[in-house]
């Protein structure tokens, strides 16, 4: 008789040995994990000590929310209540998950009311760096604060010293503090979107990160910015990338050595703190080049190094199941992404942007494929296309416009296989991905999860303002 490796474990019973094996689902239901999580007001101080407090939107009142942390394979169940005047749900950005649980109001869930609550029930099947935010009045609620990390660790440690979240939100406040208004004004929000003044990097301006000569860290990085796209260098250090939106990737430096995160957008990267014992480092946010500014210092602690400069190659993370795209039999579609400011000459004319295919809304300033859905989305939308359950669907993006967008798949991870018509060598997995003006991406993914998935721009004025669409999955 054949004895399998989970029949002795099981027959060990010994709890300890059950926790080296990727999936204990398999052979024993894990608990699940709770979370409770209300969207609040609350009064944080975002600038520093000696600088006004600011008051805020935030899940448990805190900027950014808890930090959610589950395992791979294992379901959570995290019970949101609205301590909101307006409705609210919540989006797990990044999760593969039934449609009933990816909190896109009249698509997939009633909004929550003030004062009602929503039990969201998921099992991750992707381990790695993922984010919540609502899709309701996405534009002011993520603006004033909604937003939080949620991390869904690897069944076995990655060897690393650290592993450090740097959770980045963009605010736009007055000399007072306080988060000004105008969210949603039309001309802001038929250019680059509301780029704020103030940058956060886990909920205060420019800390110092304290770090250690010698060790080895893993920095998971989430863009929660409404619109700033940032592009991230590392004096002294060469970060190297290991994970695009939660996803593994082979371990690469990124061009240039910048890391350009589009809002929604994470990367993990493995950071050998190679520096000299108490020195400092800037980090600088350079994207917009008349703009550059320091997010925050490495300061090195001034002891002895624990030890000797890491040389060694960084760590691999072990891949997620994800379906592979059949590129050969798979569907091709297009996806033009139209309207804006041309650079400041006027709104694109409704007539050249509508194109006779309709139009929802009246405020619309986008249109993908002449088509503008606005606001929170409409229910009755129809979907660009549809595609069969198990099918593979090639997608290619096409920005007309003269800004870039950070466009976002729900429900699905893709490949990027090609940019400007050459194909992308790395053909890493995303969730989001940053298409600049006048280029096209090529997308593939396998449809493997039924419903109407939103697919959007994640600079939140422009999502509202039209650039928002559904593709079926039947
Ligand atoms: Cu993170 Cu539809 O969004
Ligand atoms: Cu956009």
């Amino acid at each position: 008789m054949r004895v399998s490796r989970r029949a002795l474990v099981v027959g060990a019973g010994a709890a300890g040995l059950t926790a080296t094996l990727p999936f204990p689902r398999s052979y024993a239901e894990p608990a699940t994990k709770e979370y409770w999580i209300a969207a609040q007001t609350a009064t944080v101080n975002l600038t520093g000590d000696g600088h006004p407090d600011t008051a805020v939107w935030a899940y448990e009142g805190t900027v950014p929310g808890p930090e959610l942390r589950v395992r791979q394979g294992e379901p959570v169940r995290i019970t949101v209540s609205n301590k909101l005047d307006e409705d609210t749900t919540v989006h797990w950005h990044g999760i593969r998950l039934r449609h009933a649980m990816d909190g896109v109001p009249g698509l997939t869930q009633k909004p929550i009311r003030p004062g009602a609550c929503f039990v969201y029930e998921f099992t991750p099947p992707d381990a790695g760096t993922f984010w919540y935010h609502p899709h309701a009045d996405t534009l002011q609620q993520l603006g004033r604060g909604l937003a939080g990390a949620l991390i869904i660790e690897e069944p076995e440690r990655v060897a690393v010293d650290r592993d450090l979240l740097w959770f980045i939100e963009d605010w736009r406040l007055d000399d007072e503090g306080r988060i000004t208004g105008g969210f949603g004004n039309r001309m802001e929000a038929g250019m680059s979107g509301r780029i704020g003044n103030t940058v956060t990097l886990n909920g205060r301006v420019r800390e110092a990160v304290s770090v250690k000569a010698g060790e080895r860290v893993r920095l998971r990085i989430v863009n929660a910015a409404l619109a700033r796209i940032i592009g991230l260098r590392f004096e002294g250090h060469k970060p190297i990338i290991v994970a695009h939106d939660g996803q593994p990737s082979d371990p690469y430096p990124p061009d240039g050595g910048r890391v350009m995160l589009g809002p929604a957008m994470r990367a993990d990267l493995i950071l050998d703190m190679n520096g000299t014992p108490g020195q400092t480092y800037r980090v600088i946010d350079d994207f917009y080049p008349d703009f550059a500014y320091k997010l925050a210092d490495l300061a090195y602690d001034p002891g002895k190094p624990a030890r000797d400069p890491r040389s060694d190659a960084p760590p691999k993370l072990p891949t997620n199941p994800l379906p592979e795209p059949d590129l050969a039999a798979a569907e091709r579609h297009q996806i033009a992404l139209q309207g804006g400011m041309m650079g400041g000459m006027g709104m694109m004319g409704r007539s050249g942007m509508m194109g006779g295919m309709g139009t929802m809304g009246d405020d619309a300033t986008w249109a993908m494929n002449g088509m503008s859905m606005t606001g929170d989305g409409q229910p009755d939308m129809p979907p660009l296309f549809t595609l069969k359950r198990g099918k593979s669907c090639v997608l290619a993006v096409r920005n007309e416009t003269a800004w870039w967008h950070p466009m976002h798949l729900h429900g699905h991870s893709f490949r990027v296989i090609s940019r400007n018509r050459k194909p992308n060598p790395r053909r890493e997995w995303r969730d989001t991905v940053l298409v600049p003006p006048r280029e096209t991406v090529e997308l593939a993914f396998a449809a493997d999860h039924p419903g109407d998935w939103m697919f959007h721009c994640h600079v939140a004025d422009h999502q509202e303002a039209g650039m928002m669409s559904v593709i079926r999955i039947a």
